[in-house]
């Protein structure tokens, strides 16, 4: 079974964002198969599925956090991970990695403390690793919120980073 990563950002979740879910959950606990639909209403609310928000929905919808927990866990389309104000992204299609994409992602754990699919502690970094991004001709690729950067070097990432 895949390692679960868990975020090492804490929970931001507002009053009124749980207002809003508890007061959605009502009407989807109505449905046959409500995890589903309570989840992605969730996700649309918080951004995410932390653990808090999964226990909310789970004593709503009346089923074990579990349950709620595998089919957050099972489904690409569910994060359990909040994404950063920054969200660097370092392409691993074949283009980019044959032109060092792994040096690179390797260099950016490092210098912001955390793994792909994490978000850092403060909440401005998030991280990931993607499919091939459509500018191959640049490779090695990395993007940061909107911001593209093209044939990426080790030695150019700390520049990078620090305008952020
Ligand atoms: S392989 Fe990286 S942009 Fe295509």
């Amino acid at each position: 079974m895949a390692k679960i990563k868990l975020t090492k950002a804490p929970f931001k979740g507002t009053e009124s964002q749980e207002r809003e879910l508890r007061a959605a959950l009502v009407e989807i606990k109505k449905r046959k198969g409500a995890v589903m639909p309570a989840l992605q209403k969730a996700q649309e609310i918080y951004g995410y599925l932390p653990i808090e928000v999964q226990t909310i929905l789970a004593g709503v919808l009346e089923v074990p956090v579990e349950e709620v927990f595998g089919v957050a866990t099972f489904y690409s389309q569910f994060t359990l991970n909040p994404r950063g104000e920054y969200n660097v992204s370092v392409c691993m299609g074949t283009a980019c990695y044959v032109k060092g994409a792994g040096e690179v992602l390797d260099s950016i754990k490092v210098q912001l403390g955390i793994e792909p699919d994490e978000c850092s502690a403060d909440g401005r970094f998030s991280l990931n690793a993607t499919r091939c991004i459509g500018c191959c001709g640049l490779a090695p690729v990395m993007t940061i919120n909107d911001n593209v950067y093209g044939k990426v070097s080790v030695n150019d990432l700390e520049k990078i980073l620090n305008n952020y």
